[in-house]
Protein backbone atom coordinates (compact mmCIF):
# COMPACT_ATOMS: atom_id res chain seq x y z
CA UNK A 1 0.00 0.00 0.00
CA UNK A 2 3.09 2.28 -0.56
CA UNK A 3 0.74 4.69 -2.62
CA UNK A 4 -0.67 5.95 0.86
CA UNK A 5 0.37 9.22 2.97
CA UNK A 6 3.08 11.36 2.04
CA UNK A 7 5.73 9.35 0.98
CA UNK A 8 3.54 8.71 -2.05
CA UNK A 9 2.36 12.18 -2.50
CA UNK A 10 6.28 12.73 -2.56
CA UNK A 11 6.87 10.30 -5.62
CA UNK A 12 4.03 11.91 -7.51
CA UNK A 13 5.05 15.42 -6.72
CA UNK A 14 8.91 14.39 -7.90
CA UNK A 15 7.62 12.83 -11.01
CA UNK A 16 5.61 15.91 -12.29
CA UNK A 17 8.51 18.40 -11.86
CA UNK A 18 6.22 19.43 -9.32
CA UNK A 19 8.29 19.24 -6.21
CA UNK A 20 11.02 21.81 -5.11
CA UNK A 21 14.07 20.80 -2.64
CA UNK A 22 15.26 23.60 -0.68
CA UNK A 23 19.12 22.38 0.46
CA UNK A 24 20.18 26.19 1.71
CA UNK A 25 19.95 26.73 5.50
CA UNK A 26 16.36 27.79 6.95
CA UNK A 27 15.71 28.24 9.77
CA UNK A 28 12.00 27.24 11.68
CA UNK A 29 11.68 30.47 13.37
CA UNK A 30 10.57 32.99 10.74
CA UNK A 31 12.61 31.92 8.17
CA UNK A 32 10.59 28.71 6.49
CA UNK A 33 7.30 30.57 6.46
CA UNK A 34 8.86 33.40 4.87
CA UNK A 35 9.97 30.93 2.26
CA UNK A 36 6.58 29.09 1.93
CA UNK A 37 4.21 32.40 2.36
CA UNK A 38 6.73 34.05 -0.72
CA UNK A 39 4.87 31.21 -2.86
CA UNK A 40 1.33 31.78 -1.10
CA UNK A 41 1.84 27.94 -0.11
CA UNK A 42 0.97 27.11 -3.52
CA UNK A 43 4.61 25.70 -4.17
CA UNK A 44 6.10 22.09 -2.30
CA UNK A 45 9.02 22.72 -0.82
CA UNK A 46 11.29 19.85 0.64
CA UNK A 47 13.66 21.98 2.89
CA UNK A 48 16.59 19.01 3.48
CA UNK A 49 18.68 22.04 5.93
CA UNK A 50 16.44 22.92 8.84
CA UNK A 51 18.74 24.56 11.47
CA UNK A 52 19.28 22.70 14.38
CA UNK A 53 17.66 19.60 13.23
CA UNK A 54 18.68 16.22 11.24
CA UNK A 55 14.66 15.95 10.14
CA UNK A 56 13.33 17.85 6.98
CA UNK A 57 10.49 19.70 6.62
CA UNK A 58 7.75 19.40 4.20
CA UNK A 59 5.59 22.72 2.86
CA UNK A 60 3.47 24.46 0.72
CA UNK A 61 1.96 21.16 0.03
CA UNK A 62 -1.73 21.33 -0.29
CA UNK A 63 -2.31 25.11 -0.97
CA UNK A 64 -2.62 24.44 -5.03
CA UNK A 65 -6.11 23.55 -6.39
CA UNK A 66 -4.88 22.01 -9.54
CA UNK A 67 -2.24 19.67 -7.82
CA UNK A 68 -4.79 18.86 -4.91
CA UNK A 69 -7.35 17.74 -7.75
CA UNK A 70 -4.27 15.81 -9.22
CA UNK A 71 -3.44 14.20 -6.62
CA UNK A 72 -6.85 13.48 -5.94
CA UNK A 73 -7.13 11.75 -9.41
CA UNK A 74 -9.99 14.51 -10.18
CA UNK A 75 -10.63 17.33 -11.80
CA UNK A 76 -13.00 20.44 -11.31
CA UNK A 77 -16.31 19.23 -12.19
CA UNK A 78 -16.22 15.84 -11.32
CA UNK A 79 -14.89 16.78 -7.58
CA UNK A 80 -18.78 17.37 -6.43
CA UNK A 81 -19.53 13.38 -7.02
CA UNK A 82 -16.66 11.69 -5.84
CA UNK A 83 -17.15 13.89 -2.30
CA UNK A 84 -21.02 13.51 -2.12
CA UNK A 85 -20.27 10.37 -3.31
CA UNK A 86 -17.97 8.98 -0.04
CA UNK A 87 -20.48 10.60 1.81
CA UNK A 88 -22.96 8.66 0.78
CA UNK A 89 -21.88 5.28 0.53
CA UNK A 90 -18.38 4.90 2.71
CA UNK A 91 -16.23 2.25 2.30
CA UNK A 92 -14.03 -0.35 4.90
CA UNK A 93 -10.65 0.36 5.99
CA UNK A 94 -8.17 -2.64 6.53
CA UNK A 95 -6.04 -3.07 9.19
CA UNK A 96 -2.22 -4.32 9.51
CA UNK A 97 0.08 -5.68 12.57
CA UNK A 98 3.31 -3.82 11.47
CA UNK A 99 3.79 -0.56 10.06
CA UNK A 100 6.72 2.25 8.76
CA UNK A 101 5.21 4.87 11.40
CA UNK A 102 5.79 2.38 14.10
CA UNK A 103 9.44 1.88 13.19
CA UNK A 104 10.79 3.60 15.87
CA UNK A 105 8.61 3.86 19.37
CA UNK A 106 9.71 6.36 22.03
CA UNK A 107 7.45 6.12 24.96
CA UNK A 108 10.23 7.33 27.80
CA UNK A 109 11.76 11.44 28.14
CA UNK A 110 9.48 12.54 25.42
CA UNK A 111 10.72 15.92 24.65
CA UNK A 112 9.19 17.20 21.65
CA UNK A 113 11.03 19.89 20.59
CA UNK A 114 13.96 18.24 20.68
CA UNK A 115 12.72 15.63 18.09
CA UNK A 116 11.02 17.83 15.34
CA UNK A 117 11.76 21.41 13.85
CA UNK A 118 8.76 22.93 14.79
CA UNK A 119 8.51 26.15 13.32
CA UNK A 120 7.63 28.84 14.10
CA UNK A 121 5.42 31.10 11.77
CA UNK A 122 4.19 34.56 12.60
CA UNK A 123 5.99 37.35 15.41
CA UNK A 124 3.36 37.23 17.78
CA UNK A 125 2.68 33.44 17.56
CA UNK A 126 2.84 32.15 21.25
CA UNK A 127 5.59 29.90 20.23
CA UNK A 128 6.27 26.75 17.84
CA UNK A 129 3.19 25.33 16.74
CA UNK A 130 2.26 22.23 14.72
CA UNK A 131 0.34 22.96 11.93
CA UNK A 132 -0.53 20.40 9.99
CA UNK A 133 -1.06 17.90 12.51
CA UNK A 134 -4.43 16.38 12.52
CA UNK A 135 -6.11 14.56 15.33
CA UNK A 136 -7.83 11.71 15.55
CA UNK A 137 -10.24 10.38 18.67
CA UNK A 138 -12.55 7.73 19.31
CA UNK A 139 -16.41 8.97 19.84
CA UNK A 140 -17.17 6.87 22.66
CA UNK A 141 -20.26 6.64 22.17
CA UNK A 142 -20.73 5.71 18.12
CA UNK A 143 -17.24 3.93 17.97
CA UNK A 144 -16.42 5.95 14.93
CA UNK A 145 -12.77 7.25 14.35
CA UNK A 146 -13.03 11.02 13.60
CA UNK A 147 -9.96 12.84 12.05
CA UNK A 148 -9.51 16.58 12.03
CA UNK A 149 -6.59 18.97 11.51
CA UNK A 150 -6.40 20.66 14.39
CA UNK A 151 -3.51 23.70 15.67
CA UNK A 152 -1.51 22.21 18.18
CA UNK A 153 1.02 24.71 20.46
CA UNK A 154 3.84 22.70 21.57
CA UNK A 155 4.65 24.12 25.13
CA UNK A 156 7.68 21.76 25.64
CA UNK A 157 8.45 17.98 27.04
CA UNK A 158 5.06 15.69 26.12
CA UNK A 159 2.61 18.76 26.67
CA UNK A 160 0.86 20.41 24.10
CA UNK A 161 -2.71 22.14 23.56
CA UNK A 162 -5.52 21.77 20.88
CA UNK A 163 -7.93 24.09 19.84
CA UNK A 164 -10.99 23.34 19.22
CA UNK A 165 -13.43 25.56 17.30
CA UNK A 166 -16.71 26.32 17.27
CA UNK A 167 -16.68 24.60 13.86
CA UNK A 168 -16.25 20.98 15.88
CA UNK A 169 -19.65 21.57 18.38
CA UNK A 170 -19.42 17.69 18.10
CA UNK A 171 -15.88 17.47 19.52
CA UNK A 172 -16.73 20.11 22.18
CA UNK A 173 -19.50 17.90 23.57
CA UNK A 174 -17.42 14.63 23.57
CA UNK A 175 -14.75 16.46 25.65
CA UNK A 176 -17.55 17.76 28.09
CA UNK A 177 -19.11 14.38 28.44
CA UNK A 178 -15.79 12.99 29.35
CA UNK A 179 -14.99 15.63 31.92
CA UNK A 180 -18.39 15.11 33.23
CA UNK A 181 -17.52 11.43 33.59
CA UNK A 182 -14.28 12.13 35.08
CA UNK A 183 -12.87 10.54 31.96
CA UNK A 184 -9.31 11.43 29.53
CA UNK A 185 -10.29 10.62 26.10
CA UNK A 186 -7.27 8.86 24.45
CA UNK A 187 -5.93 10.85 20.93
CA UNK A 188 -3.53 10.46 18.64
CA UNK A 189 -1.62 13.28 16.33
CA UNK A 190 -1.14 12.24 12.67
CA UNK A 191 1.11 13.97 10.72
CA UNK A 192 2.84 12.88 6.96
CA UNK A 193 -0.81 12.04 5.11
CA UNK A 194 -2.12 12.71 1.70
CA UNK A 195 -4.49 14.87 0.00
CA UNK A 196 -7.18 12.23 0.67
CA UNK A 197 -6.82 11.75 4.37
CA UNK A 198 -6.79 16.13 4.15
CA UNK A 199 -9.72 15.79 2.28
CA UNK A 200 -11.47 13.46 4.26
CA UNK A 201 -10.42 15.49 7.66
CA UNK A 202 -12.82 18.40 6.60
CA UNK A 203 -15.78 16.58 5.85
CA UNK A 204 -17.81 17.60 9.44
CA UNK A 205 -18.60 14.95 11.83
CA UNK A 206 -21.40 17.04 13.89
CA UNK A 207 -22.77 17.07 10.03
CA UNK A 208 -22.88 13.70 8.93
CA UNK A 209 -21.79 11.58 11.84
CA UNK A 210 -19.61 9.22 9.85
CA UNK A 211 -16.70 7.25 10.74
CA UNK A 212 -13.53 9.16 8.98
CA UNK A 213 -11.33 6.09 8.23
CA UNK A 214 -14.15 4.47 6.32
CA UNK A 215 -15.15 7.83 4.29
CA UNK A 216 -11.48 8.24 3.44
CA UNK A 217 -11.60 4.58 1.70
CA UNK A 218 -14.46 5.70 -0.43
CA UNK A 219 -12.87 8.87 -1.55
CA UNK A 220 -9.24 7.49 -1.72
CA UNK A 221 -11.06 4.43 -4.24
CA UNK A 222 -9.34 1.75 -1.65
CA UNK A 223 -8.97 0.36 1.90
CA UNK A 224 -7.19 2.84 4.06
CA UNK A 225 -4.26 0.87 5.81
CA UNK A 226 -4.45 1.45 9.92
CA UNK A 227 -2.43 0.17 12.36
CA UNK A 228 -3.39 -0.12 16.23
CA UNK A 229 -1.58 2.37 18.31
CA UNK A 230 1.35 1.28 20.95
CA UNK A 231 -0.18 3.30 23.97
CA UNK A 232 -3.77 4.64 23.75
CA UNK A 233 -6.76 2.06 21.83
CA UNK A 234 -6.98 3.69 18.34
CA UNK A 235 -6.19 3.55 14.93
CA UNK A 236 -3.93 5.24 13.08
CA UNK A 237 -2.92 5.34 9.42
CA UNK A 238 0.05 2.49 8.89
CA UNK A 239 2.15 4.51 5.83
CA UNK A 240 2.28 8.26 7.66
CA UNK A 241 5.02 9.83 8.86
CA UNK A 242 4.63 10.57 12.65
CA UNK A 243 2.11 9.80 15.01
CA UNK A 244 2.14 11.84 18.63
CA UNK A 245 0.07 9.04 21.19
CA UNK A 246 -1.99 11.03 24.12
CA UNK A 247 -4.77 11.91 26.05
CA UNK A 248 -6.78 15.00 26.22
CA UNK A 249 -7.31 15.56 29.74
CA UNK A 250 -11.01 17.81 29.44
CA UNK A 251 -10.38 19.65 33.03
CA UNK A 252 -6.84 20.51 32.42
CA UNK A 253 -6.75 23.62 30.67
CA UNK A 254 -3.62 25.93 29.27
CA UNK A 255 -3.58 29.49 27.88
CA UNK A 256 -3.07 29.26 23.75
CA UNK A 257 -2.43 31.89 21.57
CA UNK A 258 -2.18 34.49 20.09
CA UNK A 259 -1.65 32.70 16.87
CA UNK A 260 -1.94 34.79 13.14
CA UNK A 261 -5.08 32.69 11.08
CA UNK A 262 -6.79 33.44 8.16
CA UNK A 263 -5.26 35.80 6.30
CA UNK A 264 -2.90 36.55 9.09
CA UNK A 265 -5.48 37.90 11.13
CA UNK A 266 -4.50 37.23 14.79
CA UNK A 267 -6.89 34.86 17.01
CA UNK A 268 -6.70 35.86 20.99
CA UNK A 269 -5.02 33.84 23.94
CA UNK A 270 -7.69 31.70 25.42
CA UNK A 271 -7.50 28.73 27.40
CA UNK A 272 -7.85 25.66 25.73
CA UNK A 273 -7.23 21.95 26.35
CA UNK A 274 -4.17 20.44 27.08
CA UNK A 275 -2.73 16.92 25.37
CA UNK A 276 -0.29 14.72 27.35
CA UNK A 277 1.72 12.34 24.91
CA UNK A 278 2.54 9.27 26.12
CA UNK A 279 4.14 7.69 22.98
CA UNK A 280 6.09 9.16 19.69
CA UNK A 281 6.23 6.93 16.83
CA UNK A 282 7.44 7.48 13.31
CA UNK A 283 9.29 5.89 10.22
CA UNK A 284 13.08 5.68 9.96
CA UNK A 285 14.04 9.13 8.83
CA UNK A 286 10.73 10.86 9.36
CA UNK A 287 9.84 13.92 7.17
CA UNK A 288 7.62 16.55 9.14
CA UNK A 289 4.77 18.11 7.76
CA UNK A 290 3.85 21.76 8.07
CA UNK A 291 1.84 24.25 6.58
CA UNK A 292 2.13 28.13 7.00
CA UNK A 293 -1.20 29.17 8.00
CA UNK A 294 -3.65 31.27 7.06
CA UNK A 295 -3.82 30.51 3.54
CA UNK A 296 -2.91 26.62 2.73
CA UNK A 297 -5.22 24.92 4.95
CA UNK A 298 -8.59 26.75 4.48
CA UNK A 299 -8.45 25.23 0.46
CA UNK A 300 -9.53 21.60 1.36
CA UNK A 301 -12.09 22.76 3.97
CA UNK A 302 -13.12 25.00 1.10
CA UNK A 303 -13.10 22.25 -1.29
CA UNK A 304 -15.65 20.38 1.14
CA UNK A 305 -17.82 23.53 1.31
CA UNK A 306 -17.72 24.01 -2.30
CA UNK A 307 -19.32 20.20 -2.71
CA UNK A 308 -21.95 21.01 0.24
CA UNK A 309 -22.95 24.22 -1.74
CA UNK A 310 -23.27 22.57 -4.72
CA UNK A 311 -25.32 20.16 -3.17
CA UNK A 312 -27.82 22.62 -1.70
CA UNK A 313 -28.23 24.45 -5.00
CA UNK A 314 -28.46 21.03 -7.16
CA UNK A 315 -32.07 20.95 -6.40
CA UNK A 316 -33.34 24.34 -7.39
CA UNK A 317 -31.38 25.34 -10.39
CA UNK A 318 -28.62 23.91 -12.67
CA UNK A 319 -25.60 24.28 -11.12
CA UNK A 320 -22.14 24.26 -13.04
CA UNK A 321 -19.69 25.14 -10.62
CA UNK A 322 -18.65 26.66 -6.93
CA UNK A 323 -15.46 28.46 -6.10
CA UNK A 324 -14.89 29.85 -2.46
CA UNK A 325 -11.88 31.76 -3.47
CA UNK A 326 -8.33 32.37 -2.00
CA UNK A 327 -8.77 35.75 -1.76
CA UNK A 328 -11.85 35.45 0.39
CA UNK A 329 -9.59 32.65 2.44
CA UNK A 330 -11.73 29.95 0.71
CA UNK A 331 -14.34 30.61 3.06
CA UNK A 332 -16.27 34.20 2.70
CA UNK A 333 -16.53 34.75 -0.91
CA UNK A 334 -18.49 32.42 -3.21
CA UNK A 335 -18.74 32.50 -7.06
CA UNK A 336 -21.44 30.10 -8.32
CA UNK A 337 -22.12 29.54 -12.16
CA UNK A 338 -25.20 27.98 -13.49
CA UNK A 339 -27.18 27.19 -16.79
CA UNK A 340 -30.06 29.60 -16.53
CA UNK A 341 -33.29 28.07 -16.69
CA UNK A 342 -35.38 30.99 -14.97
CA UNK A 343 -35.12 34.41 -14.27
CA UNK A 344 -35.29 33.69 -10.62
CA UNK A 345 -32.15 31.30 -10.88
CA UNK A 346 -29.87 33.57 -10.39
CA UNK A 347 -31.44 35.25 -6.91
CA UNK A 348 -32.75 31.77 -6.16
CA UNK A 349 -28.92 30.72 -5.68
CA UNK A 350 -27.77 33.74 -3.82
CA UNK A 351 -30.18 32.65 -1.11
CA UNK A 352 -29.58 29.06 -1.20
CA UNK A 353 -25.43 29.79 -1.33
CA UNK A 354 -25.83 32.19 1.53
CA UNK A 355 -28.53 29.64 3.27
CA UNK A 356 -26.41 26.47 2.90
CA UNK A 357 -22.54 28.24 4.46
CA UNK A 358 -22.86 30.83 6.89
CA UNK A 359 -19.46 31.73 7.22
CA UNK A 360 -20.25 33.05 2.95
CA UNK A 361 -20.55 36.86 3.02
CA UNK A 362 -20.58 37.69 -0.22
CA UNK A 363 -21.60 35.68 -3.48
CA UNK A 364 -21.51 36.31 -6.63
CA UNK A 365 -23.80 34.10 -9.07
CA UNK A 366 -22.53 34.26 -13.19
CA UNK A 367 -23.81 32.17 -16.20
CA UNK A 368 -21.66 29.11 -16.94
CA UNK A 369 -19.74 30.97 -19.84
CA UNK A 370 -17.99 32.72 -16.72
CA UNK A 371 -15.01 31.07 -15.43
CA UNK A 372 -15.44 31.22 -11.76
CA UNK A 373 -11.62 31.04 -11.01
CA UNK A 374 -10.50 34.00 -13.30
CA UNK A 375 -11.02 36.94 -11.10
CA UNK A 376 -11.04 39.03 -14.07
CA UNK A 377 -14.00 37.23 -16.07
CA UNK A 378 -16.23 37.46 -13.26
CA UNK A 379 -15.42 41.12 -12.56
CA UNK A 380 -16.48 41.45 -16.63
CA UNK A 381 -19.57 39.62 -15.74
CA UNK A 382 -20.16 42.17 -12.86
CA UNK A 383 -19.74 45.11 -14.81
CA UNK A 384 -21.63 44.08 -17.91
CA UNK A 385 -24.57 42.12 -17.17
CA UNK A 386 -25.07 43.32 -12.92
CA UNK A 387 -27.50 45.98 -12.30
CA UNK A 388 -27.13 47.17 -8.32
CA UNK A 389 -30.99 48.67 -8.30
CA UNK A 390 -32.52 45.27 -9.41
CA UNK A 391 -29.99 42.34 -8.82
CA UNK A 392 -28.11 43.11 -5.73
CA UNK A 393 -29.44 41.08 -1.95
CA UNK A 394 -28.37 42.58 1.08
CA UNK A 395 -28.67 40.49 4.45
CA UNK A 396 -27.70 42.42 7.50
CA UNK A 397 -26.93 40.89 11.08
CA UNK A 398 -27.11 37.01 9.88
CA UNK A 399 -24.33 34.43 11.54
CA UNK A 400 -20.64 35.06 10.50
CA UNK A 401 -16.87 33.71 10.52
CA UNK A 402 -15.53 34.63 13.98
CA UNK A 403 -12.03 34.13 11.85
CA UNK A 404 -12.40 37.47 10.02
CA UNK A 405 -12.22 40.63 12.21
CA UNK A 406 -14.91 42.83 11.07
CA UNK A 407 -17.59 39.49 12.70
CA UNK A 408 -16.37 40.86 15.84
CA UNK A 409 -17.92 44.62 15.79
CA UNK A 410 -21.41 42.98 16.51
CA UNK A 411 -20.91 38.88 16.81
CA UNK A 412 -22.77 38.96 13.02
CA UNK A 413 -22.34 39.50 9.36
CA UNK A 414 -23.68 41.26 6.68
CA UNK A 415 -24.30 39.31 3.33
CA UNK A 416 -24.27 40.25 0.23
CA UNK A 417 -25.44 38.36 -3.14
CA UNK A 418 -24.80 39.73 -6.77
CA UNK A 419 -26.87 38.14 -9.35
CA UNK A 420 -24.89 39.17 -12.58
CA UNK A 421 -26.55 36.43 -14.90
CA UNK A 422 -27.70 37.49 -18.01
CA UNK A 423 -31.46 37.83 -19.04
CA UNK A 424 -32.66 35.03 -20.10
CA UNK A 425 -33.79 34.89 -24.14
CA UNK A 426 -31.92 35.71 -27.24
CA UNK A 427 -30.29 38.93 -26.66
CA UNK A 428 -27.65 39.99 -29.55
CA UNK A 429 -26.82 42.80 -27.06
CA UNK A 430 -25.10 39.62 -24.73
CA UNK A 431 -23.50 38.05 -27.23
CA UNK A 432 -19.25 37.89 -27.16
CA UNK A 433 -17.12 37.63 -29.69
CA UNK A 434 -15.18 34.33 -29.91
CA UNK A 435 -12.66 32.89 -32.13
CA UNK A 436 -14.03 30.31 -33.98
CA UNK A 437 -12.06 26.71 -33.15
CA UNK A 438 -10.36 28.37 -30.42
CA UNK A 439 -11.89 27.51 -26.78
CA UNK A 440 -10.51 28.69 -23.70
CA UNK A 441 -8.46 25.20 -23.63
CA UNK A 442 -6.58 25.55 -26.56
CA UNK A 443 -2.83 23.91 -26.84
CA UNK A 444 -0.81 27.17 -26.51
CA UNK A 445 2.55 25.11 -25.87
CA UNK A 446 1.93 24.31 -29.94
CA UNK A 447 3.05 28.05 -31.09
CA UNK A 448 5.14 28.53 -27.80
CA UNK A 449 6.94 25.52 -26.52
C1 LIG B 1 -4.58 23.04 8.43
C2 LIG B 1 -5.91 23.19 9.15
C3 LIG B 1 -5.91 23.71 10.42
C4 LIG B 1 -7.08 23.74 11.17
N1 LIG B 1 -7.03 24.18 12.45
C5 LIG B 1 -8.11 23.97 13.25
C6 LIG B 1 -7.99 24.18 14.64
O1 LIG B 1 -6.96 24.60 15.15
N2 LIG B 1 -9.05 23.90 15.43
C7 LIG B 1 -10.21 23.43 14.88
O2 LIG B 1 -11.14 23.14 15.65
N3 LIG B 1 -10.38 23.27 13.56
C8 LIG B 1 -9.34 23.50 12.73
N4 LIG B 1 -9.44 23.28 11.39
C9 LIG B 1 -10.75 22.96 10.81
C10 LIG B 1 -11.16 21.55 11.08
O3 LIG B 1 -10.18 20.64 10.66
C11 LIG B 1 -12.47 21.30 10.29
O4 LIG B 1 -13.47 22.17 10.79
C12 LIG B 1 -12.94 19.87 10.40
O5 LIG B 1 -13.95 19.66 9.46
C13 LIG B 1 -13.49 19.56 11.77
O6 LIG B 1 -13.84 18.20 11.79
P1 LIG B 1 -14.91 17.64 12.83
O7 LIG B 1 -16.26 18.10 12.33
O8 LIG B 1 -14.75 16.16 12.75
O9 LIG B 1 -14.60 18.20 14.18
C14 LIG B 1 -8.29 23.29 10.60
C15 LIG B 1 -8.30 22.81 9.29
C16 LIG B 1 -7.13 22.74 8.57
C17 LIG B 1 -7.17 22.15 7.19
Amino acid sequence: MSEQMLRSVLEKLTCWGSLTECTAPVNPKFEMGAVLSYYKSEKPILFRNVTGSDVPVIGGLYGNRQLMYRLLHTEAEARFDRILGAIARPGKPVYTASAPVQEHVITRGIDLPAMFPIPISNEKDSGPYLTSGMLAYRDPDSGHTYIAVRRFQVNGGNSINVLVSPASPYLQEVLQKCGEAGKDLPCAVILGYDASLLLTSQISSSRYHLDKYELDSALRGQPLELVRCKSVDLDVPAQAEIILEGVIHPHRVGAEGPFAELMGYYSAEEDSPLIELTAVTHRDRPIFQHCFPGREEHLAYGMIKEAEIYAALRPSVDVRDVNLTAGGGHRLHAVVSLHKRSEGDGKSAVLAVLGAYKDVKHVVVVDDDVDVYDPEDVEGAIASRFQAGRDLVVVSGALGSPLEPSYHERGMSDKLGLDATKPLGNRPEYERAEIPGFDRSFDIHRYLP
